[in-house]
């Protein structure tokens, strides 16, 4: 038994910052910005939250599938970012899209959320517990930001992005997926909530130091992911049985147009097949793969029969790779 995705939808907030408005808060450039990551502009919140983009996201995919929120059996929601801690995101979206007979929770494994997200429902379908579930990667990355610190600020951007998930009758795939916790310091963030409320005062101003926004080694992990993302591509593959020729496109998460650039070069592949819109975007995290399926859907570019790979890498550190075919 294999599952299907019978519907996409994203939602982008309309505010955006292109690299010359970074240049005023940091000491940058849009033509370094440009040449190191290939972003040129990134979308951030306003009057938006990581929960109402995701329900936005959410009822776009339902649309697309003709499905209705009554249908929903399972809604996942990938976030590092969430406007709320209880309830769950995808509870809220519950509450907001009324998939009344939904089981809902959240996950997180950070730029590979959606890909573990898919994988996760995709157990679920093909194992009968579940029968339709809505997988959403939605991330206010903005709110982890920290604005003064140029290796990073220039990075990241807002989105929510979204799949509906059903079982269908194709090919079934073995996912590949693996973590390496060792070497999670190349990527960290500190909760807010990190210490006991017994031990005493805390001074808020300790709450504004950099462990509370996003540290990035960057070349760690950009070394990381031009490593790892084609070992796990060529992992699936072989754990598949398909060959490269057959993939029409590498749906991977957009951190960085280097490390696309260089994945598809190791993988010894057209860089036509890997679309990109981490120009525009920067890098969403987990919502940055649903939001560039959906642009891809919407532009008729994924043709029925596709075979596509997803793969998605970052904070863990965790990377995986999934193959689909689009129906
Ligand atoms: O979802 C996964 C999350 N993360 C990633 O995928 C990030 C992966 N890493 C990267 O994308 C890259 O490492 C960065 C874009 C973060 C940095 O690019 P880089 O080519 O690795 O630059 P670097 O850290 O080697 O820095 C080169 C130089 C340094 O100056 P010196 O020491 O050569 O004088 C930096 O201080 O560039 C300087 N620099 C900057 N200059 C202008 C660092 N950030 C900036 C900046 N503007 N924003």
């Amino acid at each position: 038994m294999a599952v299907i995705i019978c519907g996409t939808g994203s939602y982008i907030p309309p505010c955006s910052m292109d690299n010359n408005d970074i240049a005023k808060l940091v000491e940058t450039s849009d033509e370094w910005i440009r040449e190191r990551t290939g972003v040129v502009r990134r979308h951030v919140i306003r009057e938006e939250t990581t929960v109402s983009m995701a329900a936005r996201a959410g009822r776009r995919a339902l649309e697309q599938a003709g499905i209705e929120a009554g249908e929903v059996d399972l809604i996942l929601v990938s976030t590092i970012s969430s406007n709320v801690i209880l309830p769950c995101a995808a509870c809220e979206v519950q509450r907001e899209l009324g998939a009344v007979n939904a089981t809902c929770f959240d996950l997180n494994a950070a730029c590979t959320g959606f890909l573990l997200g898919y994988n996760t429902a995709a157990a679920y379908l093909e194992s009968g517990v579940y029968n339709t579930a809505l997988v959403i990667g939605s991330e206010s990355l903005s709110n982890l930001t920290n604005w003064s610190d140029r290796t990073t600020c220039i990075l990241f951007g807002d989105g929510a992005g979204a799949a509906v998930m059903q079982k269908g009758g194709g090919r079934h795939y073995l996912p590949v997926t693996h973590s390496n916790g060792a070497k999670g310091g190349a990527l960290t963030l500190k909760s807010r909530h990190d210490q006991s409320v017994l031990t005493g005062e805390r001074d808020p101003e300790e709450l504004l130091g950099p462990e509370y926004f996003m540290q990035m080694d960057g070349q760690a992990v950009f070394k990381f992911a031009v490593r790892s993302v084609p070992q796990a591509v060529e992992e699936v593959l072989e754990a598949n049985q398909v060959k490269k020729e057959e993939i029409s496109c590498y749906i991977l998460h957009q951190a960085n147009r280097r490390i696309v650039e260089a994945v598809a070069k190791r993988l010894e592949e057209p860089l036509e097949k890997f679309p990109m819109n981490l120009q525009e975007y920067g890098n969403t995290s987990s919502a940055s793969i649903p939001i560039l399926l959906d642009e891809l859907v919407q532009q008729g570019k994924v043709k029925r029969g596709a075979k596509i790979v997803l793969a998605g890498f970052g904070a863990g550190l965790s990377w995986g790779a999934s193959i689909l075919d689009w129906a």
